[in-house]
């Protein structure tokens, strides 16, 4: 009899009906009461997906475009005006302008060469405890989307980004922490290169100069020409022979460099390559993220991409990176001291 009883309710625990109808005396059957999800804690979901849906491609080219506006319709409700954040390990953004221009400017996008965009982002974790803060990690999907290249439609890779969003009264990001782990490898696979190889790190060097010259032009251009710099010094720096590297000189493409961009080279090879996986220092790998958000806003970042690094690709000793910046990030004031920002605060 008891055998018996005992399979019934371990049945009813797998078919998930509410036992505590049945453990309870008879006459008074308690009801569990099931709520759903608290108002602020889908409104908070929903700000996430939305800020990450704008990262799919083409969804952030309106965006990009108007990066240089200081009010942008589309994202208005998604971060705040004075947003300011960390993404480890590229840097912190400080400002609004900066912040979606980290968000939406580092967004792969198709070009020659390289089809890779995002094409989906999910959120396999989330939690919000209260309407002021809440926790996430988003696998971005990265895949061919240009139709005239190879491996349309076909996954490349993915990318993980995870850590924690502050909002305002008004339910907009106002402060975010967040992480991007081993991104070293995603922009192996990303670019099928192996970055370091020197001869791969001698071709980067070269785009680097070749963009920061193209984009970074009049009020904004970074290396003036010295004519004290030419091919011949250029290539001793390089320790290439002009004659018994001659194959490796014209497949590198060096013998047409302009002068502003044989300056640049010259000047940056005093700067070490760096590694993906540290951004944030004063390095090759810095700017040459920093002149893809140049491309879109030249005034903000291509002093990013010049020789002193524009405050931005300087080094940033460790303790400072993670966490000496904290005040000045997350915003103190009097009534609610940086320490408790992705706390939820009592009630
Ligand atoms: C942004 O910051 C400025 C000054 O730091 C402040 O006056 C303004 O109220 C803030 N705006 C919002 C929306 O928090
Ligand atoms: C952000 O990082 C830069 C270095 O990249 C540093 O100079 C600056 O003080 C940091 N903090 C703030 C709040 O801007």
């Amino acid at each position: 009899m008891y055998r018996l009883q005992a399979i019934f309710i371990l049945l009813l625990l797998w078919s998930g009906l509410p036992i505590a109808v049945f453990a309870s005396p008879a006459g008074s059957p308690r009801h569990i009461v099931k709520r759903g999800k608290p108002e602020y804690y889908t409104r908070n979901f929903n700000t996430i997906s939305s800020i990450y849906k704008f990262t799919i491609f083409p969804n952030m080219q309106p965006i990009i475009a108007q990066a240089q506006n200081a009010n942008i319709p589309e994202v208005a409700e998604l971060f705040s005006p004075n947003v300011s954040g960390r993404i480890q390990d590229v840097g912190n953004f400080t400002n609004f302008r900066t912040s979606i221009e980290y968000f939406y400017g580092l967004a792969p996008q198709p070009r020659p060469g390289n089809p890779a965009a995002i094409t989906a982002a999910t959120i396999p974790q989330f939690v919000s405890g209260c309407p002021e803060v809440a926790t996430s990690t988003v696998y971005f999907t990265i895949s061919g989307a240009d139709p005239h290249q190879s491996k349309f439609g076909e996954v490349i890779t993915y990318l993980k980004q995870t850590g924690f969003w502050h909002f305002d009264s008004e339910g907009r990001v106002d402060y975010y922490d967040l992480y991007i782990p081993a991104l070293g490898d995603f922009t192996t696979i990303l670019n099928g290169a192996d970055f370091n190889d020197p001869t791969v790190q001698t071709l980067a060097r070269k785009q680097l100069c070749q963009g920061a010259q193209a984009f970074c032009t009049g009020a904004n251009a970074q290396y003036k020409p010295n004519l004290g710099i030419n091919l011949k010094k250029l290539l001793s720096q390089l320790g290439l022979n002009m004659l018994t590297d001659q194959k490796l000189i014209s497949t590198l493409g060096l013998t047409s460099l302009n002068a502003g961009e044989l300056t640049c080279m010259s000047r940056l090879l005093e700067k070490d390559f760096g590694i993906f996986d540290k951004l944030w220092s004063d390095t090759i790998v810095c700017r040459i993220v920093h002149l893809m958000l140049a491309q879109s806003d030249p005034e903000e970042h291509c002093p990013h991409v010049g020789f002193d690094g524009g405050m931005k690709c300087v080094e940033y000793p460790y303790e400072k990176r993670l966490f000496g910046d904290d005040d000045r990030l997350f915003g103190t004031t009097d009534q609610y001291p940086h320490i408790d920002r992705f706390i939820c605060p009592d009630v």
